[in-house]
Order: C-alpha cells, then structure tokens, then sequence
C-alpha cells in the first residue's frame, strides 16, 4: 500500500514543494455527535495559510472556529467525523495516522489557548516543561538549559534564570501566557495556532502579547492561524482574514482589504460594531439580533434574519463562497453591490 507522498519525498522541480499554501484547508467538515444524531459545526470550510503568514480566524461565539482550530492540530471530541480536506505540505492530515499526527503536534504544528493553566501541568517548574520536548530529542542536560532559557526570553518572561524554577500557580494570567508559547516554540514549529490566545487578558496584557505573537511571527518566519471573536486582536495583526458565520466561510481575504470595504453585510456589521476599526464615524453599532447557529442554522443565508440587505431570494437559497474581486471571497448573493459602495 502507497502512503501519501509528502514533500519530504520530492525532487527539486516536483510540484509537490510547489504547493501554495503551507496548510490547505479544503473543504472541511466537522460533525458532532449530539443526542438524536450529530450536528454540523463545521461546514465545507476553505482557506489557505501560505508560509510566514498570519490567518485571522474570526466570528461570534459558537461560529466554528475552535472546532476548525482543533481539527487542524487533530484534537476533536470523541465521535467527531470529518470531511474534506486537511493537506499539510500537501499530505491530507485527515488520512494520516493517530501517530503521524502526534508526531507533528508539538513539532511541525503548535498551539496555544486561552487558558494557560489546562495546558501547563501544576506539579512540574515552568523549565522543566519547556524543556521537556528537548529532552525527549535527547539533548544534553546544559544544551536544555540554554535552549529553555533562551525560549522564556524570546516569549519576554524576565529573569529567566529565577522563572525557570516556578511552578505555573506563581507566575500571572499573561506571564504563563508567555511560558505557553515559549512552550509552544520549542518544538520549532511551522505553524502555530493560537486559540483566543488574549481573551482572558486585561487590556494592557493582550496588547503585549499580541505584540509578541507578531514579533516572533515576523522574526521566525512561523505561519500563524489567530482564532478570535474580536475583530480588534486580528485586525493589526493578521495579514489576511477569514470571516466564519454559524460554521461557515462568510467571507476571507487579506485583511486590510476586507476591513475597509467588507464583501458580506456580516463583516459589515462586526466592523461597524467596533470604534477602533470604524473610521467613518466614532459611533460603535452593536450587533442586531442573535447569532445562527449551527444546529439552528436558519434556511437560505444563515445570515438573512439578521441582514439589512436581505431579500426574498436570500430566505431560499444558500449563497456559496465565491470570487468576488481578486484575492477576495464572500459567500453573499449581492457581494459586488456591497463592494461597490
Ligand atoms: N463537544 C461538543 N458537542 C456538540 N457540540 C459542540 C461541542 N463543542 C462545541 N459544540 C458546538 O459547536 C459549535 C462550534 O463551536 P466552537 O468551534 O467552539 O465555536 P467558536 O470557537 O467559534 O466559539 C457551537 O455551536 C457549539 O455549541
Ligand atoms: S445573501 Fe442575502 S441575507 Fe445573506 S448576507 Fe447576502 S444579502 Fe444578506
Ligand atoms: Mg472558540
């Protein structure tokens, strides 16, 4: 039996190390089981992260966009099933084997959460498990040491040397929000996803962080997936954007682009729903009406009670993600009209 080519196995010249996107991400779909049945929470999603880029995954709460995170780094709740496809330098992730995919998860690709403390063990110093993937790879006692230093410097921890030897309990909400991705980036990955990676932070910490995370993004060369319901936390951070609605794509593109003149009347609406990112005028306006969810997911345009735009044809038929102007895609009926204004 064949197993799936990876660009491990290329020549120069093969089309395999020509791949576009570092990670594809091709028609995902994640199902849950729920009683009666299973539920859709993740529905025929795509996007690409090219190398050394960061993707802003963003949309309300319950929109999908942890469980896509988690298909990528391959930790779904029990049950799940998926669909479409997950290729990794070109290898479908979805096929590989539970030991490839442990493999890859800590080295290749890396994540970190908004909740340091569930990832950090309680009982081992802050050193000790940043040194603990370097150990496994069998390098010296002071070769670890150095390394781990270095790691908790790069992730801004001071006093590395006095730091190393506290356990997580000692360390605050954005000092092991540090440790989690001096963690995160000892196994040298390519990819590093970062799940809300700020939301529990106040407002001064999670702008330092993000801070770091750009740095270490822009420095390493890593490619980054942001995931984040707040429109603000992607919007300097991330070069393009994928906006998600109740387990679907509403609309991605590169970011910049995307914010100033949004393809689908959702992105509108969480633009205009921030001052920070608004320039037309100071006032935020919140988000009418509640958000679809998957398991509720109204006919037509998810989207269609809560649009301004939304017409009889809107209630009926689903709108599919389609080009709608070069490097941006929308899943909206009237996309060109929105991008004409
Ligand atoms: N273990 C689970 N079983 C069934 N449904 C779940 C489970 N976890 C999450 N969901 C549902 O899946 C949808 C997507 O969740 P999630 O990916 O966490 O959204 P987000 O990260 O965008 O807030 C939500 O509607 C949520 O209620
Ligand atoms: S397809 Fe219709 S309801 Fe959906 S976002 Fe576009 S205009 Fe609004
Ligand atoms: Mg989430």
């Amino acid at each position: 039996m064949s197993r799936t080519r990876t660009p491990a196995d290329a020549a120069p010249g093969d089309p395999l190390l020509e791949a576009e996107g570092l990670l594809e991400v091709d028609g995902l779909v994640v199902d849950l089981p729920v009683a009666g049945g299973a539920v859709r929470v993740v529905d025929r999603v795509t996007f690409d992260i090219p190398p050394a880029t960061t993707v802003g995954l963003i949309g309300e709460s319950g929109s999908g966009k942890t469980m896509t995170a988690n298909a990528v780094i391959g930790l779904l709740p029990d049950g799940a099933a998926t669909g479409g496809e997950l290729r990794w330098r070109g290898e479908n992730l979805l096929q590989a084997s539970p030991a490839r995919r442990r493999r890859l998860r800590g080295h290749e690709i890396a994540m970190i959460f908004q909740d340091p403390l569930g990832a950090l063990n309680p009982t081992q110093t802050i050193g000790r498990q940043v040194g603990e993937i370097l150990r496994r790879a069998g390098l010296s006692r002071a070769e670890v040491r150095r390394q781990v230093l270095e790691l908790l410097e790069r992730a801004g921890v001071p006093e590395p040397v006095t730091r190393m030897r506290s356990y997580p309990h000692e360390f605050s909400g954005g000092m092991r929000q540090r440790a989690m991705i001096a963690l995160a980036l000892a196994g040298n990955p390519a990819l590093l996803l970062a799940d809300e990676p700020t939301t529990a932070l106040d407002v001064t910490v999670q702008a330092r962080i993000l801070r770091l995370l750009r740095s270490i993004q822009e420095d390493q060369g890593l490619a980054m997936l942001l995931v984040s319901h707040d429109l603000r936390v992607v919007a300097h951070v991330a070069h393009q954007v994928v906006v998600m609605y109740a387990g679907r794509v509403a609309e991605r593109g590169p970011t910049a682009a995307v914010l100033a003149g949004p393809a689908h009347p959702y992105t509108r609406a969480l633009v205009d729903s921030v001052p920070a990112v608004r320039t037309r005028t100071a006032l935020a306006h919140p988000l009418p009406g509640t958000p679809a969810t998957p398991a509720n997911r109204p006919p037509g345009c998810a989207f269609h009670p809560r649009c301004p735009l939304a017409r009889e044809r809107c209630r009926t038929e689903e709108p599919q993600v389609r080009s709608v102007a070069p490097g941006r895609w929308a899943a909206c009926h009237f996309a060109e009209e929105l991008l004409q204004r």
